[in-house]
């Protein structure tokens, strides 16, 4: 028998109604703060990643997916914002609509070491703004990203804020971490022992107990930050208090990948666990349009993994699927020629009601009482039976299941008696 690859997961029925209950209302969402949607492919070629990224990072060292052919060399998608830099570039939307604001939904890819809330192939939703330098940007995104959660029914969330500062900003906190770490480099974990030459600012964030203690000692002020980058700062936290969006300034959130500067964020919960409890993260990347070969164009995004989304809301109070689901109304033909009959019932019923229904006649050889047994299964609200009494009749019996009551309805007026059934109940 195979088996799924480790770290990838089947979406089953009975889960994917969750799923599109939270696509749906992000659509909605990003709809109402007017960003529009784009899909780009899940591969491209390798050498974006590494340069939007930065060849030193977690990512393009150890995590991405790559496929050689020939003389080319494509990588999954470990995350969406430079494939859609890439887009924008390509396709020269800075020419035709400067400011955008996109959003985006599917899956990425990391080989990373499978384990809870970490997946080889994980779901992201997420949004860019691409084409603003100014903080209100800044402020939009952060409370939309809040928004989401909020209606996603998503709690006891934390909004993490910082600012890297910008490129210069980065280069002066990155020499004052080398002189500050030098004499300690024996007390940090192999991970950052490595980082200090290659991308020393992720030692900040390291989980490690004992990175964590020296970090807290080393008293990372405001200094590294130009003027220009601190008024930018402040901004951003006036717009999300007058927004009432609630964050926490924590000076050591630094992100994974190098193409971050300013503000960055990230949203923590507790129901992940302490290894990886970020529910989405995002920030600016005012030098990656330019850097992929499009023009100078300032840019911030965010997003969250779906998954870690479905971890926190399990976390809390199961969510009320039922009163989602469609009521089904089941079909059952008691013979050849209630079938043909049933075959009319149930394009009506779809086709011009829209309404959800389904037949025991796509299962071979069943008697009244396991077909009734299907509809309790398959929690149908109401069955309709069809014998030879019904079709002299030119009617149908309706069984209500859940007042348990059954009557007969003339076949004239079904449509009407379910739709109205349904409208009431949804
Ligand atoms: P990221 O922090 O690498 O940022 O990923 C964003 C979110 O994706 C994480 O906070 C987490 O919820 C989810 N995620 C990442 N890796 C995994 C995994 N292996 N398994 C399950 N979930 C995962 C980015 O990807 C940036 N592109 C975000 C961004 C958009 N910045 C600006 N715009």
């Amino acid at each position: 028998m195979f088996k799924k690859v480790p770290g990838t997961k089947d979406i089953l029925p009975d889960q994917t109604g969750l799923w599109q209950k939270i696509e749906g209302t992000s659509r909605k969402i990003f709809a109402i703060y007017n960003y529009s949607e784009i899909r780009t492919p899940f591969i491209e070629e390798t050498a974006l990643f590494n340069r939007s990224l930065g060849e030193s990072t977690e990512i393009v060292q150890k995590q991405m997916f790559i496929i050689k052919r020939d003389e080319d060399s494509y990588a999954l998608r470990p995350e969406g914002t430079a494939s859609i830099v890439r887009a924008y570039v390509e396709n020269s939307l800075d020419k035709t609509k400067g400011f955008l604001k996109l959003y985006y939904m599917g899956p990425m890819f990391r080989a990373e070491r499978p384990q809870k809330g970490r997946l080889r192939q994980f779901n992201q939703i997420g949004c860019e703004a691409i084409g603003s330098y100014g903080p209100d940007i800044d402020v939009e995104v952060i409370a939309l990203a809040d928004a989401l959660l909020k209606r996603y029914g998503v709690k006891d969330y934390t909004i993490a804020l910082n600012t890297l500062g910008c490129a210069q900003d980065k280069k002066t906190l990155n020499d004052l971490l080398k002189n500050k770490l030098e004499d300690k480099l024996g007390g940090l974990c192999d991970d950052c022992k490595d980082r200090y030459s290659r991308n020393i600012l992720r030692i900040l964030d390291c989980k490690n107990e004992a990175c964590r203690d020296i970090v807290n000692h080393l008293q990372i002020g405001r200094e590294h930050l130009c003027p220009d980058c601190k008024a930018h700062f402040e901004y951003v936290k006036q717009g999300l208090d007058v927004m009432k969006v609630d964050y926490k300034v924590m000076p050591t959130l630094v992100r994974g990948l190098d193409y971050y500067n300013r503000t960055v964020f990230e949203i923590k919960h507790s129901g992940l666990g302490p290894q990886q409890d970020a529910l989405g993260a995002g920030g600016r990347y005012d030098g990656l349009v330019k850097e992929l070969g499009g023009p100078e164009a300032g840019a911030i995004g965010f997003s969250f993994g779906f998954e870690r989304l479905l971890l926190a809301l399990e976390s809390a109070a199961a969510p009320d699927q039922a009163k989602d689901i469609p009521k089904l109304v089941y079909v059952i033909p008691l013979g050849e020629a209630a079938k043909k009959q049933s075959l009319v019932i149930l394009s009506g019923l779809r086709d011009s009601a829209a309404i959800v229904s389904d037949t025991s006649a796509n299962y071979s050889g069943n008697s009244l009482k396991s077909a009734m047994r299907k509809a309790g299964d398959l929690g149908a609200a109401f069955v309709i039976i069809i014998g030879d009494d019904e079709i002299r009749g030119n009617c149908v019996t309706l069984k209500d299941m859940a007042n348990k009551t059954q009557e007969k309805v003339p076949m004239a007026g079904l449509k009407e008696k379910l739709g109205i059934i349904q409208q009431k109940e949804s």
